[in-house]
């Protein structure tokens, strides 16, 4: 069995979303194939403080990721065709993008890969592995809302970024990982973030 997963950080609002599931990820074994769209990168500047100076693992440590000793994290290039999980002969256990943009989710929906992330998506689509969609936009228009009805038809599994409030949160991080929860629950990737229902 892999410890390989692949993670999408589109330009959709909710960078968080992408950096609270790396913090989870990176806590366990686990090799974490990164690819943050151009996008991705201004609207995580703009919403976390992301500086272009600022090495990406730096950041993650300065915002609290700690590192497990056999965790590692490899960034692609968005445009980078040639990067391993290009190819389905490349096994991991599945990918997410969270956030995904309206347009990320218009590609994966349509077959029409011009990027690493669409590529990736695209590729676990036809190779039947587990691909999450968080997508963010609101209100939806029926396109939207068409193209998350075709992902989800083609194997797509689509993770609203909408949480619960009945665990009584008491922060935006407890939001958030009600969210990442849900993502890990769909990998069958185990997590303390949030009990189980009836459990406590
Ligand atoms: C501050 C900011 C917030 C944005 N929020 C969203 C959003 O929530 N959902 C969305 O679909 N697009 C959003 N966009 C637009 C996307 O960034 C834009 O469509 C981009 O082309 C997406 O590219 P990508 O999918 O390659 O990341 C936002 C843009 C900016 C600058």
């Amino acid at each position: 069995m892999t410890n390989k997963i692949v993670v999408g950080i589109c330009g959709a609002s909710g960078s968080i979303y992408g950096i609270r599931l790396l913090k989870a990820l990176l806590s366990q074994p686990r090799e974490v194939h990164l690819i943050i769209s151009e996008a991705g990168k201004l609207v995580m500047a703009h919403e976390l403080g992301l500086k272009e100076s600022s090495s990406f693992e730096q950041f993650l440590k300065s915002d609290g990721v700690r590192f497990h000793e056999g965790a590692r994290l490899i960034q692609h290039a968005p445009d980078n065709l040639f990067a391993e999980s290009a190819s389905g002969s490349f096994k991991h256990q599945g990918m997410v993008i969270a956030p995904c943009s309206m347009k990320t989710l218009a590609a994966v929906a349509s077959g029409f890969a011009t990027n690493l992330m669409e590529r990736t998506a695209d590729v676990c689509l036809k190779e039947k592995r587990p691909l999450v969609l968080v997508p963010r936009e609101a209100p939806l228009n029926k396109i939207h809302m068409q193209n998350m009805i075709k992902a989800c038809e083609a194997g797509a599994i689509i993770v609203p970024p909408s949480p619960a409030f009945y665990f009584h949160p008491e922060s935006i991080n407890d939001l958030v990982d009600f969210i990442v929860a849900r993502i890990l629950d769909q990998l069958n990737i185990g997590h303390n973030l949030v009990g189980e229902w009836g459990t406590d």
